[in-house]
């Protein structure tokens, strides 16, 4: 049947991530049919496809999928496949799109925000490479939203999400699946898990925090059954619809409790997190964090010892915001280097492209050709084969890394639910002042060089503007500021920081001058009253 859309979605236009929202937005009647339906209306329509739908399991996932099924159904979907429960992880969600040739899928997640009634929801679509909506789809999704007057659902019982196994609304076919044993093939057909087994059988100790969140059973199967890790390595690893009331962020903040163990005296030898969705991950070895820019320039150096990337790499991929460990890897190994806007979309295009084979962010986002997202086990994976094969500990492969390469100093600090006109301020008084701020000297720093980033697309050609603006000062360190795509209140400015040594291999404090020239360059108490950020990683 056809509804009357009678609640026009207040038009925001989803960003990177898909539409986020609060979840009682998501709740109100007729929303998320209407955005839903402004997804079929977007991709061209639903009739006769094939979609993959799954979540991360957070507060009103369930609801949702059923939502989605019945739409689909009413909208002409010849098939749906659902993980079991509703839920998938996002990378094992963009591995089924692909494997089984799908039109794409939906995604329930708001990543790494909390989850509940009065948290965070979200909804985002793939395509059929697995990955997320290039700007074109995102646009024409966007542009539906504006327009629509009327959804089309079904109305019919609840199907039954934890039954594997085939059923059916009207003609449109729905397969449940394992969420992880496709998932798990994938991996097994990467990694030499014979290596990790024998690594962990030997005595090697794991601690995998899923911070309550969809990651858990993927752990447990694979880290616990088949890797034979012992019992107890994998915590906090039974999905909860709140994510046990916490933030399932994998950083040093949110994951503290995991920082703790692995910084006290006795620490296992790896210890790993993933977010909400099972797209990030946090890397600690005992007494040493891996930042995730650092982790991407070692997974990028190491690839010789992982089965799949033995014959090499096509390329390395950053974010822009990333620090230019991964370049002095590529560049010391002759692979290319691409510098993308934030966001996974951008590496979508390289990969299908064949220019790169590893990409990642800062934000504790790796990944590969496997899938179109970024996979936060496959990082740990990854590791633990390199560790395997390197028969080293996580110190000693950062240690020599550093010897190597020289280290990349690096932090981000967040200002969070910032008042947007204030954090406009801040952000346009910057920009309003790049091509004058060369020569000019803030706390004892010298700046070189100030521009705003765009990106010109090599595969498509496509242009994006404003990503960022960029500042770098004498002794080759680099100030970013930019303003988060995936915050849900107020604005939250992100601001980087980096700075180069190829002596000074461990002392946090070679970023000090970085960051006193940028809070004055910035005038951040001025603009936004603050004298230090809510969060730094
Ligand atoms: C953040 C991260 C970015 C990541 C995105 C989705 O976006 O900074 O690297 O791709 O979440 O996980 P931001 O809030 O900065 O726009
Ligand atoms: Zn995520």
């Amino acid at each position: 049947m056809t509804q009357i859309a009678t609640q026009p979605i207040d038009g925001q236009k989803p960003g990177t991530s898909g539409l986020r929202k609060k979840t009682r937005v998501f709740m109100q009647p007729g929303y998320l049919e209407n955005f839903v339906q402004a997804i079929f209306d977007g991709i061209g329509g639903a009739r006769g496809k094939t979609f993959v739908v799954g979540g991360d399991g957070r507060y009103f996932n369930a609801e949702a999928i059923q939502v989605i099924l019945r739409m689909a159904a009413a909208n002409g979907a010849a098939h749906v496949i659902v993980g079991r429960d509703g839920l998938l992880s996002t990378p094992a969600a963009s591995h089924l799109i692909r494997l089984n040739k799908t039109d794409g899928g939906i995604i329930l997640s708001a990543s790494h925000n909390p989850g509940g009634p009065d948290e965070d929801f979200g909804i985002k679509f793939n395509t059929p490479n697995g990955g997320p909506a290039p700007e074109g789809i995102t646009d024409a999704i966007f542009a539906r939203t504006k327009t629509i007057d009327a959804y089309h659902i079904t109305e019919t019982q609840d199907v039954d999400l934890g039954t594997i196994g085939t059923q059916a609304i009207g003609d449109m076919k729905i397969t449940i699946v394992d969420p992880v044993t496709d998932y798990e093939a994938l991996m097994a057909s990467i990694f030499d898990f014979d290596a990790i087994r024998e690594m962990i059988a030997g005595g090697f100790r794991i601690r995998f925090d899923a911070m309550h969140a969809i990651t858990g059973p993927y752990a447990h199967a694979i880290l616990e059954g088949t890797l034979g890790a012992p019992a107890g390595t994998v915590v906090n690893g039974t999905p909860s619809p709140t994510f046990g009331g916490g933030h399932p962020d994998p950083n040093p903040v949110w994951a503290k409790d995991l920082m703790d163990v692995m910084m006290g005296d006795d620490a296992p030898d790896f210890g790993a997190a993933s977010d909400g969705d099972g797209d990030r991950n946090m890397i600690v070895g005992r007494g040493a964090y891996v930042s995730p820019s650092d982790s991407l320039a070692v997974l990028a150096a190491n690839a010789q010892h992982i089965p799949a990337y033995k014959g090499g790499l096509a390329g390395v991929a950053r974010s822009m915001p990333t620090s230019g460990a991964a370049d002095r890897v590529a560049e010391k190994l002759g692979l290319g280097i691409y510098e993308t806007p934030t966001g996974w979309k951008f590496f979508g295009n390289l990969l299908d492209a064949g220019r790169v084979t590893i990409c990642g962010e800062e934000s504790a986002g790796t990944g590969s050709d496997h899938v179109r997202e970024k996979d936060g086990l496959w990082a740990v994976l990854f590791w633990l084969n390199l560790l395997a094969a390197r028969k080293m500990s996580v110190a000693e492969v950062m240690a020599d890394h550093w010897a190597t390469y020289g280290r990349n100093y690096y932090t981000r600090l967040d200002y969070e639910a910032v008042p947007t006109e204030p954090a406009m301020a801040l952000i346009d008084d910057v920009r309003a002042r790049l091509a004058t701020l060369p020569g000019q000297t803030f706390a004892g720093l010298t700046v070189t060089k100030a521009d705003e980033f765009s990106y010109d697309d090599p595969v498509d050609g496509s242009v994006s503007h404003n990503q960022g603006l960029r500042i770098w000062y004498e002794g080759g360190a680099r100030a970013v500021l930019r303003t988060s795509g995936t915050g849900t209140e107020g604005a939250t400015i992100r601001c980087y920081l980096e700075a180069f040594s190829d002596t000074v291999l461990d002392d946090m404090h070679q970023l000090d001058a970085v960051r006193a020239a940028t809070m004055d360059l910035a005038a951040f108490q001025q603009h936004i009253g603050r004298t230090a950020p809510d969060v730094t990683t």
